[in-house]
């Protein structure tokens, strides 16, 4: 559920009109709903209810320092994957202990910064990386909690590019070699052992998957605890997926996976940690766009939109759907038809969709797209010098500009022409 909904046959977010906002900032730009972020992270919380736990919002997912200021005003942890979004988590004021540390090529310069700053734990997922925070640690004088990330080899039954748990995958150590790594994690200075990590994909859309890799850490987590180690925490990751199709589609929800989990960890008293970032973000976000052109083709009409693929990225990357709608409701009774939904950019790649039912649109009409809040702005580039699109904020009749539109000037002028030249 979210809380963009059709009014009187405009499409609003909570309280306010699109083509209001539209009209302000003009298109395309990217638009949150608090209302919906809040709620999906208490899905979370209320599904964990009764065993210790921490969710860790993914924020590679959508990083605007206030979508995490909403969070980490609710309690949120944060997953940060690299120096800057370490950055980020603390300039949006989530303390240290919250923050949890993942990725497979943490620099030293990384790990100084979340030593001196202040850190849960880092997710290590290598011996060379494990060494590497061994000396950082140790020349700094101080202790670094680790989890081992294994690798449980899963099929996550999910798009390749987002699949990570599987043994062909770059991350974690193989589960078979669990025990000689932590033997070496206790025998290094610096290290403290706390946990066990897991993370086997995004987007998610059965249980299955989750449950074999749980029901394998959770082996291991008595396996390890035999031979000494101090196995206290399980960050089991994030990667359960959203129905990006509003008809068809139904993913487990929250409270499965979190009953999922209880079941998995009952008895091992562990406090557990989740890194969501897709369900907390991905329909709390539309990309709200113009059509620029109607193109009449040789037997297909192509709406071309102000929209394109360096604002939202996962239709050409990965073959993503996104529901795509007019934001004024076309009369009742009209019929659809069948348009491509393409962006300006010079690549046949720069395709939203093919042949997607619509009720007819026309140069100037507004439409949007949904499930855009999460690996949508974040991933977005300024390819064919586009600007990067605005991020605006929106919590009941409230409304805010959170990321501006830089104009021309700012973009060119970040260049700097040696000169020589
Ligand atoms: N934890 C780790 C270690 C991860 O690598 C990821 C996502 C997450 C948590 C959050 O997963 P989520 O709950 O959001 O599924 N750009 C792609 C998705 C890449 C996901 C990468 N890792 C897309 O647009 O589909």
């Amino acid at each position: 559920m979210d809380h963009f909904l059709y009014k009187g046959g405009i499409l609003h977010a909570e309280d306010v009109p699109l083509p209001q906002i539209a009209a302000k900032v003009g298109t395309p730009f990217y638009i949150y709903s608090t209302a919906t972020l809040t709620r999906h992270y208490q899905l979370f919380k209320d599904a964990l209810d009764g065993v210790p736990n921490l969710v860790c919002y993914a924020m590679k997912a959508n990083s605007n320092q206030a979508v995490l200021k909403t969070l980490a005003g609710l309690g949120a942890g944060m997953d940060v994957v690299s120096g800057g979004e370490y950055a980020r988590a603390k300039a949006a004021g989530v303390p240290g202990e919250r923050i949890v540390f993942a990725g497979v090529g943490k620099t030293r310069a990384d790990m100084r910064a979340a030593l001196e700053g202040g850190i849960r734990q880092f997710n290590v997922e290598s011996e060379p990386e494990m060494r590497a925070l061994s000396e950082v640690a140790t020349s700094m004088g101080t202790t670094a909690p680790i989890t081992i990330r294994v690798n449980p080899d899963v099929d996550a039954r999910t798009h390749e590019k987002i699949a990570t748990g599987k043994s062909e995958n770059k991350f974690g150590v193989p589960v078979a070699r669990a025990r000689e790594v932590y033997a070496e994690a206790a025998r290094l200075p610096g290290l403290e052992v706390v946990g066990i990590d897991v993370h086997i994909g995004s987007q998610l859309v059965e249980l299955a998957p989750f449950e074999q890799a749980y029901l394998k850490v959770a082996e291991l987590t008595r396996v390890l605890r035999a031979d000494g180690h101090d196995i206290r925490r399980l960050d089991l990751g994030g990667g359960l997926g959203i129905p990006y199709t509003r008809s068809n589609e139904a993913p487990p929800l929250p409270t499965d996976y979190g009953a999922l989990i209880k079941r998995c960890v009952a008895g091992l008293d562990v406090e557990v940690e989740i890194e969501p970032g897709r369900l907390i973000a991905g329909n709390a976000g539309l990309l709200v766009t113009s059509v620029i052109y109607l193109k009449e083709g040789e037997g297909r009409d192509f709406l071309i939109v102000d929209a394109a693929m360096n604002d939202l990225i996962r239709p050409s990357m990965y073959g993503a759907y996104h529901d795509m709608e007019p934001v004024v409701q076309a009369a009742p009774g009209v019929a659809r038809q069948p348009f491509d939904i393409v962006g300006p950019v010079c690549e046949s790649g720069d395709t939203f969709a093919k042949q997607r039912d619509l009720t007819p649109m026309r140069a100037g009409d507004l439409m949007a797209f949904r499930s855009a809040g999460a690996y949508g702005a974040v991933m977005a580039s300024e390819y064919n010098t586009r600007p990067l699109i605005p991020e605006v904020l929106v919590k009941g009749d409230h409304v805010a500009v959170i990321r501006p539109r830089p104009t021309f000037d700012e973009m060119i002028n970040r260049d700097i022409v040696p000169e020589w030249v």
